[in-house]
This record gives C-alpha cells, sequence and structure tokens, in this order.
C-alpha cells in the first residue's frame, strides 16, 4: 500500500490501513476538473497579489491544465493518497520540484475540498437543471399534440373529473419547471469558499473576491469558519435530486397504473417494455418501475447527509468527507432517470377511445352539476345534496350522468331543467372550465404558454454558467504569456 506519502496526510507515523480507510481518492476522482478548476484559480490569485513570484505561478498554472488535459484523455496516472489534493500535489512535486511546494499557499484542504465540491454542485446543477427544462418542453409538446384525448382525473385513486390528457402533460412540465428553477436557484445561492484557510482565514494577503469572481460566482463566503464546515449547499443539491425523485416516481407511478389491463388508457411500446422470465403473455413497465423505485435512494442520500451534519461542532469535521459518496451517486442517478424519462415518454401511446370510454361510463361530471344549479341561485351544500340524489338515482338504474335527462330526476328537484342537465356532458367539459389553471381549453393553451415563458427563463441563466471546460480555459488565459 502506497498512501500517505506526505505529511498532510500523516507521515510515515500512520498505519497504511487507517489511511486507507480514509481515503477519498476513488470519489474524489469524479470531481478532479473540480479541483483543478479551484486551483488554477488559487494559482492566478496568487501570482496576481504576488503571493508567489508571477513566473512560478504561471509554471504552476501550466502544470495544472495539462494534469486536466492528460486527466481527460485517460492517461494520467495518480498516486495513491488520503485524497485527490494530495495526490495532485504529489504528482506536481514530481514534474515541478520545489516549485510545487508554493501551490498551497493561503490554501487549506478545507477551502480546498468546499471549493471543488461547490463547483461540482453548480455543474450538476447547470446539467440536471437544463435536462428538466427538456423534459418539461417534451411534455408541453406532447400536451399540445394530444389536444384532444381526453380522460378521468383522480383524487384517491377514484374517478373525479374529466380532463384533458395535455392537462396531465402540463401538470408533469409544472413539476419539472419547478426542478429546473430549483436547480438555478441552488446555482445562483453558491459562493466561492477559497481562501477561507482552514478555518479563520490567512495572514498572506488572499484576493478572495478575485478568485470568486474567476470560478463566476457572485462573492466569496462571508465567514470563513461557517464556510468550512458548510455543506448546506450539499443538502440543497440532495433535497433537489430528492424531490425530482419524487416527480419522476410520481409519473411513473401514472404510466405503471394507466398501462395496466385494467385502466388501458396507454400502451408501451416494445422498445422500453420488458417481458417476463415464465408468463410469455407479459409486457412489464419495468423502466417506470425503476424509475419509482430510484427514489427511495434519492431521499435516502438526503437523509444520508443530514444525518452526518447532525451534531457536528463549528468548523470542518472529517465527517463531511461523507458528503462525496452521496453527492456523486445523487447526481448520476437523477441523470439517468431524466434521460430515461425523454426516452420512454415518447414511447407511450394513449388510447383515445379507451380514456374517452372511462368517462362515458362514470359520473365525474358531477361537479360541473352542482355548479351549474349554483349558477342557477342554489346554494353550493344544497346544489351538492341534489346532486347527490342525481347520482344515486342514476346509478340504481345503471345509467351513466352524461346521459341523464330530465324526466328521470324531475322529482328530486324542479329546478334540474334539460338546460341545467346540459352540464353533464362529457364533451362540453373544456368549454365550461374556464378559470385559470383549470383542464378548460383556453385556460390550458395559455398554461402552456406561460409554462414555455417560464422554462425559458430558466434554460437561458442554466445554459449561461460557465462549464468547467469554459472555467479551465478562461482561466488559463489568465496565467501571464
Ligand atoms: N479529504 C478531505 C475531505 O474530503 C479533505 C480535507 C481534509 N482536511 C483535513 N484537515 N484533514 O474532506
Amino acid at each position: 500500500m502506497a498512501l500517505a506519502k506526505t505529511a498532510a496526510s500523516g507521515g510515515a507515523t500512520i498505519l497504511p490501513e487507517v489511511l486507507a480507510f480514509g481515503s477519498s481518492l476513488a470519489d474524489d476522482l469524479h470531481l478532479f476538473h473540480e479541483d483543478v478548476v479551484g486551483s488554477l484559480a488559487h494559482v492566478v490569485m496568487l501570482g496576481r497579489t504576488g503571493i508567489v513570484p508571477s513566473d512560478t505561478a504561471v509554471t504552476l498554472g501550466r502544470a495544472l491544465v495539462a494534469l486536466a488535459e492528460e486527466h481527460r484523455a485517460g492517461t494520467l496516472v495518480l498516486p495513491d493518497e488520503e485524497d485527490v489534493h494530495m495526490a495532485i500535489e504529489t504528482v506536481l512535486f514530481e514534474r515541478l520540484g520545489v516549485a510545487s511546494k508554493m501551490l498551497h499557499s493561503a490554501r487549506s484542504r478545507n477551502d480546498q475540498v468546499a471549493t471543488m465540491v461547490t463547483l461540482h454542485v453548480r455543474d450538476r446543477a447547470r446539467t440536471l437543471g437544463l435536462l428538466a427544462t427538456e423534459l418539461a418542453t417534451l411534455l408541453l409538446d406532447r400536451a399540445e399534440q394530444e389536444k384532444d384525448v381526453v380522460l378521468p382525473s383522480y383524487t384517491h385513486r377514484q374517478r373525479a373529473q374529466p380532463i384533458a390528457l395535455g392537462f396531465l402533460f402540463g401538470a408533469w412540465a409544472s413539476m419539472l419547471l419547478r426542478d429546473a428553477q430549483g436547480y438555478l436557484a441552488l446555482a445562483n445561492s453558491l459562493r466561492s469558499p477559497l481562501g477561507a484557510g482552514a478555518i479563520a482565514g490567512s495572514t498572506l494577503p488572499v484576493d478572495r473576491p478575485l478568485t470568486a469572481r474567476l470560478l463566476g460566482f457572485a462573492g466569496p463566503t462571508w465567514n470563513a469558519l461557517d464556510t468550512v464546515g458548510d455543506r448546506d449547499f450539499v443538502l440543497d443539491y440532495l433535497y433537489s435530486a430528492a424531490k425530482f425523485g419524487i416527480h419522476a416516481s410520481r409519473i411513473a407511478t401514472d404510466f405503471v397504473d394507466f398501462s395496466t389491463s385494467e385502466f388501458r388508457f396507454c400502451l408501451l411500446d416494445g422498445a422500453i417494455a420488458s417481458g417476463s422470465s415464465m408468463m410469455p403473455q407479459k409486457k412489464n413497465p419495468d423502466v417506470f418501475e425503476l424509475i419509482r423505485g430510484k427514489a427511495g435512494p434519492a431521499l435516502g442520500n438526503l437523509v444520508s447527509l443530514l444525518t452526518t451534519m447532525k451534531g457536528l461542532p463549528s468548523g470542518y469535521n472529517r465527517d463531511q468527507q461523507e458528503d462525496r459518496t452521496v453527492l456523486i451517486e445523487a447526481g448520476r442517478r437523477a441523470e439517468s432517470v431524466l434521460r430515461m424519462l425523454l426516452l420512454a415518454i415518447p414511447k407511450v401511446a394513449f388510447d383515445a377511445d379507451r380514456c374517452a370510454a372511462a368517462l362515458a361510463e362514470d359520473y365525474t361530471t358531477a361537479t360541473d352539476l352542482a355548479e351549474a344549479l349554483v349558477k342557477s341561485g342554489i346554494p353550493f351544500r344544497e346544489a351538492y345534496g341534489i346532486v347527490g340524489r342525481v347520482v344515486l338515482r342514476m346509478k340504481d338504474a345503471g345509467i351513466p350522468l352524461a346521459k341523464v335527462e330530465a324526466s328521470l330526476v324531475a322529482d328530486i328537484d324542479p329546478r334540474l331543467t334539460s338546460d341545467v342537465l346540459g352540464a353533464c356532458s362529457i364533451d362540453g367539459f373544456a368549454d365550461r372550465k374556464q378559470t385559470f389553471g383549470s383542464t378548460g381549453t383556453a385556460p390550458l393553451a395559455a398554461q402552456r404558454e406561460d409554462l414555455r415563458q417560464e422554462i425559458s427563463k430558466v434554460a437561458g441563466p442554466l445554459a449561461a454558467i460557465p462549464t468547467l471546460d469554459q472555467l479551465l480555459s478562461t482561466l488559463a488565459a489568465e496565467l501571464p504569456q
């Protein structure tokens, strides 16, 4: 075992087993570019402030850029070290000798790791937020295409009121918009931890506003003691991933249910349906069940880090290294679920006749009838009672509500005229519903338009967040030539 060549990792005396136990290197490697970008900003600042000679800063900066390129090409071999920071420092020493020893001036791994993780969270928030806007757009396009399909909505998984299929797609798009907005808000909330040092800042003249600006943050964090112990932004990220997991699970469950023989509202294309190893007739919605299932560990990741952070004293604590595993897992999972939804949803076809039949045989316009009575001056509670009796009468007669006629219910209340009973028609629901945010034709069109606008308000700023590659090249260009 070749761990712990550096004194920072415990030097010669520490047991290799202890070092291996504490190593975050495997996880850190997923944040390699983030760490290099953070170091590059630090080096530019060290050169500008004169903390290290300008030519040494250039040497260090170029060596860091080379490491990033080699890592991308898969040719970089890193030594076993306690973490990526020590591994990079070790390689730089091998390559640059004594000059490498200036890199860590006015810096601790405590602010370094916080910077690396902050950059990672922002980069992932950008990717996941943009994918969420892509999915929301796909759902709205689909809402538009399936304007004429109507189906029952459900409360308590009991048929409730008629809706347009586009209204269901719009509901899902709204959830995805909130996910994208959450990722953007998270990205915008981030500040640069770099220069906080180990816990209390540095006596060297670090320029924290400069490194914050170089890294594309609104500014540096305000309090070094808080900064090194803070993982709130990781919790926010994990919460976003958990909440998205719940959204994805909700969409998936609708597809799982609606594709059953009991509903038969939709059919999964063979390209996304799985078979059974024993029952030859089966076409299973495994892909949606897996999407639903993955919400479990997404919630677990959040609870895991909340539990790690609970009870920690002020300042940096090594417990915080546990953030890495859940951070990586959560981001990877959320991305795979988003990509799978983008792939799978276009492969689900709705059966318009079957959806309409579910409405035709039921009593889902009962509320519309009660509201028609309200329009003729009857207090709602009284109207509710009258319609309750109408529904009972029709159920006893085995006649769906849309087929009600005045002669069948006139004795219940004389105000149940044919005109009023027209509110039981299924076809008319989309014209009857005119309120903002409802399923009516006009409000639904307005809703799609509004949602599209909100999506573009989020997609633009998300796309404008600098990528790690962009940061790497702008920082490299900041090095004196
Ligand atoms: N590997 C550590 C982490 O990921 C880096 C910080 C270690 N700091 C320290 N003082 N031992 O959190």
